[in-house]
């Protein structure tokens, strides 16, 4: 399918081991293919430690200075003490889009109840909107599959490109 806008999307891998090179990025790797196939460039990816300073910091930098429409966070929404991915999205949104990690979640509860066990956040600074994905290839791919169709009139709205999104829907 191909998007009229190309809108452009920011990943960042939080990852303790993917940082130091000692697990390959699957997950990183997987929203590059679905947001692609979606018409989305990819204009900014990183892995980062799950150290809540720095993926603020890259969140902030994506969004100030209008790198990306969308950033989509892969990991770090769990329960283990190093997961922090929703702490520092929610230090850095000046509004909340819950409708999207509820989205999330309750269809990801459809195939594990485990799903209830991401904590995942979703949010707008600027003209940029932040979701966080769960950690594993599995969850991502299934969590962004389900709401990558709507993301689009969420953006084209919030960037006031309603005119040109109207043909959809
Ligand atoms: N969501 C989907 N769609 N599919 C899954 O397999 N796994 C869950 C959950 N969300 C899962 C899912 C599990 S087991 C955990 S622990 C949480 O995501 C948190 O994952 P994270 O810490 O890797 O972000």
């Amino acid at each position: 399918m191909s998007n009229k806008n190309q809108f452009r999307v920011g990943i960042i891998t939080a990852s303790d081991k993917g940082s130091k090179g000692e697990r390959i990025d699957i997950s990183g790797t997987a929203i590059k293919e679905i947001v692609e196939k979606n018409g989305y460039v990819v204009s900014s990816y990183c892995i980062l430690p799950d150290e809540k300073v720095l993926l603020e910091k890259e969140m902030i930098r994506l969004a100030d200075e209008n790198i990306c429409d969308l950033i989509l966070t892969t990991g770090g929404t769990g329960f283990s003490s190093r997961d922090i991915t929703p702490e520092a999205t929610l230090s850095v949104v000046e509004r909340l889009a819950p409708g999207i990690s509820e989205a999330i979640r309750a269809y990801s509860m459809t195939i594990t109840k485990r799903a209830m066990l991401s904590r995942g956040v979703s949010g707008i600074r600027n003209q940029t909107l932040i979701v966080n994905l769960p950690g594993s290839p599995k969850a991502v791919t299934e969590s962004l599959s389900f709401i990558i169709d709507e993301l689009e009139h969420g953006i084209c709205i919030l960037k006031g490109l309603t005119r040109e999104c109207a043909r959809k829907g």
